[in-house]
């Protein structure tokens, strides 16, 4: 059932190409420069509405911070993202122009369904973002949207990560062409950079063995940081969420620009910064932060797009030019990265202790 692989993780972070190729299936029309998602917003709802907040937890919570500055960026609508279990809905005089968009994998995560339930209460459109057929959010939301990456059996969510900020980009592009914020030439060119996500993403697989050696190489280290500027700000905290959950290893992300208010304070010879160097993240500017770490003898290993330099790194990882995508890229090497440290270390991937893939308490 693990088709040869040891792990589910492993197994579902190779199935990225052909869960993302299930996301965009009919989707996309590269003439119009638009996507059809089979939603049933009313006429003239995308140029009423005011804000889109999106709510969700762990995974599903980075991937919507990377959604809603897509949102911004693609449909010109203010776009905010707040962990589930904190969120109040505030929707000022005319709350169905707000609409919420609750992401979760499962469809079942309690927070997360709260949170919903709190905005629906309080008279806002609703749209559900999941992977699961006839799960819990899809009957309590106006709307739903499948991201269709297939099932997820290990704890640590991966593709579908992928999964949700693709089709949370296409939501981007349809709600931008809805209110005439994107012009066909500027959606046909996103839309180019989402179709080569499949292939982009295999390339990273096919590099894996270099992950190997790096994790090799990081065994002895007392912490990881990771650190991204915009879209790589959300990845760099994915990156370690999964680091930690699977190699017990204390890992955190840090937005590149903090390191020197305060965690550049940890950084010794023995703790590997890793960060994402590419497109979509202002790479050139988080070169000078982690190079603050290296002076303080910090393992720097960078992400960066195809044929960019490399500079000073201890270890340069390359990903395809997919523009504002390339972030999204470099996490699966972020994905493989935690894989191999933890599978090096023999810990439970699949199942992390402590942890359950769908926490259904509050
Ligand atoms: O099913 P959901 O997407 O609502 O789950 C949310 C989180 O519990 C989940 O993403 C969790 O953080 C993962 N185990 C991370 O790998």
């Amino acid at each position: 059932e693990k088709g040869g692989y040891e792990h589910y993780m492993r197994k579902e972070i190779h199935e990225q190409p052909t869960a993302l190729r299930q996301t965009l299936s009919g989707r996309i029309d590269l003439d119009r420069g638009d996507v059809d998602l089979d939603l049933s917003f009313p006429q003239g709802y995308l140029e009423s509405l005011e804000e889109i907040q999106l709510v969700a937890c762990g995974t599903s919570y980075y991937a919507s911070q990377y959604a809603a500055t897509l949102l911004e960026e693609f449909a010109d609508v203010r776009a905010t993202v707040e962990i589930a279990s904190e969120y109040e809905f505030d929707g000022g005089r005319d709350p169905w122009r707000t609409l919420v968009i609750a992401v979760t994998q499962s469809g079942e995560t309690a927070d997360t369904l709260g949170a919903i339930r709190r905005a629906a209460g309080a008279g806002a459109r609703t749209l559900a973002v999941t992977n699961t057929l006839g799960s819990t959010v899809t009957r309590e939301t106006n709307d739903t949207l499948f991201i269709r990456a297939g099932p997820e059996i290990g704890v640590a969510a991966t593709k579908t990560f992928a999964s949700q900020v693709t089709t949370l980009a296409l939501l981007a592009v349809a709600v931008g062409r809805g209110r005439g914020s994107l012009s066909t030439a500027d959606a046909r060119d996103v839309l180019e950079n989402v179709r080569g996500l499949p292939g982009a993403v295999q390339q990273v697989l096919d590099d894996e063995a270099r992950v190997t050696e790096v994790a090799n190489e990081c065994l002895g280290s007392d912490a990881f940081f990771f650190v991204g500027r915009r879209f790589g700000y959300p990845v760099a905290l994915e990156g370690a969420l999964k680091l930690k959950e699977i190699s017990y290893d204390h890992a955190e992300g840090f937005a590149a620009g903090e390191l020197k208010h305060g965690p550049l304070a940890l950084v010794t010879e023995k703790t590997p910064v890793l960060a994402v160097l590419t497109a979509g993240a202002d790479g050139s500017e988080t070169v000078n932060n982690l190079a603050e770490a290296q002076t303080r003898g910090a393992p720097a290993i960078g992400v960066v797009s195809d044929g960019a330099e490399t500079g000073s790194l201890d270890c340069a990882l390359e990903v395809p030019r997919v523009g504002v995508f390339e972030p999204l890229v470099a996490n699966v090497y972020f994905q493989l990265f935690a894989y191999h440290v933890a599978n090096l270390k023999d810990r439970s991937i699949d199942k992390p202790r402590n942890l359950a893939k769908s926490v259904t308490v509050e």
